[in-house]
């Protein structure tokens, strides 16, 4: 039986708390955060030891695993610290903020262990589309679309002093909430080669330095072609809408449905806490990781990183920024 310690129990850390619930060969033994209220919620709810200081935390020779759910810009040196510990590491998404920290995790002795928390790829429209996809059954695949509208604003945005600042979220819309949806393209379909990507700050100037907005052409190595547009500037969170056509037919993924040639295939089943949105992948994740002993390792998250970064240097690295004060420096 594993001892978990969350890091980091915010919006996220409390998911990871109730996703444990379900998990038969680990138990949440503790907290580590630098807010007392936030590990005062979380002791009193499940009776867990609080920890100050994430570095007398990883001394600790009872916690055997630590989940990161902390702000991005912390990421990194978390996970290098946890190694170094012994510790076992599952860590949120991004993996790290910027392409020089994730390639420095790369070479880190035990970072082929990292578990990273790509949990919308159990959703079991995913899981239904990508056996579809593997048995062959729809032929090759030809093009992919994906549109993401969501609401951040300017309340979520002032509700965490890291968010929206290039120097501790690393990036907006595409780091923390679009990398969800890229990741769908090159789990389902393979790898992306190259991007094409536009970025803009339409609805948050003056609010945030990085990007609302994107849109952009993508060309993967199978020779399939996507489009990708996503935003923070809707004014509600749509459930993401994915279209692949493929030689002898066409899947859709849309309101949390999966639709083949016209047909309900799969339906995603409710959230089992907080926003809708996060599903239940959490639960599903964290059961595959502890009680079946396999998780989304570090080359398993390599295209959707690679791929993030590239967007960034392509939309902005160096260059004048729509509704931003630009010229910024991408990660
Ligand atoms: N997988 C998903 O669907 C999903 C959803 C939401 C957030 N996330 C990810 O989870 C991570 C956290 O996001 P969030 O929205 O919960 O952020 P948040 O700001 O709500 O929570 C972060 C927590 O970390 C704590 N913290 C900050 N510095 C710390 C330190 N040095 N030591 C210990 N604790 C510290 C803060 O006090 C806070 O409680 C991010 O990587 C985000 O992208 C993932």
């Amino acid at each position: 039986m594993k001892k978990v310690c969350i890091v980091g129990y915010g919006a996220i850390g409390p998911i990871h708390g109730l996703a444990l619930e379900k998990v038969e060969q680990a138990r949440l033994y503790g907290v580590c955060d630098i807010d007392p209220e936030r590990r005062r919620l979380c002791r009193e709810k499940y009776g867990v030891k609080e920890y100050e200081d994430f570095d007398a935390m990883l001394q600790d020779p009872a916690v055997d695993s630590v989940h990161i759910c902390t702000p991005h810009w912390l990421h990194y040196e978390m996970i290098r610290r946890a190694l170094e510990a012994g510790k076992d590491v599952v860590t949120e998404k991004p993996v790290t903020r910027t392409r020089q920290e994730w390639n420095s995790l790369k070479a880190l002795e035990g970072s082929d262990r990292v578990c990273v928390v790509l949990q919308n790829r159990l959703n079991p429209c995913i899981l239904k589309l990508r056996e579809l996809i593997l048995e062959g059954s729809l032929g090759r695949a030809v093009a992919v679309r994906a549109v993401l509208t969501w609401s951040r604003d300017r309340a979520y945005y002032e509700s965490g002093d890291w968010r929206g600042r290039w120097a501790t979220e690393g990036g907006g819309l595409l780091i923390n909430q679009a990398i969800h949806t890229l990741d769908f393209i090159s789990y389902l379909l393979g790898d992306i080669r190259k991007v094409r990507t536009d970025m803009c700050n339409h609805t948050l100037e003056g609010v945030i330095e990085v990007e609302d907005t994107l849109s952009a052409h993508l060309e993967l190595e199978s020779g399939v072609k996507g489009v990708f547009f996503a935003t923070n500037g809707y004014s509600e969170n749509s459930a993401p809408f994915l279209e692949i056509s493929f030689e002898k037919g066409v899947a859709r993924y849309m309101d949390q449905k999966l639709w083949v040639n016209g047909c309900l295939a799969a339906e995603d089943a409710p959230a089992v806490a907080g926003k809708d949105y996060w599903g239940r992948g959490h639960e599903r994740l964290l059961q595959r990781y502890y009680d079946q002993q396999t998780c989304f390792t570090l080359s398993d998250a390599e295209n959707t990183m690679e791929t993030m970064f590239a967007m960034y240097e392509d939309a902005v690295s160096g260059k004048p920024f729509r509704g931003g004060s630009g010229p910024f420096t991408a990660p």
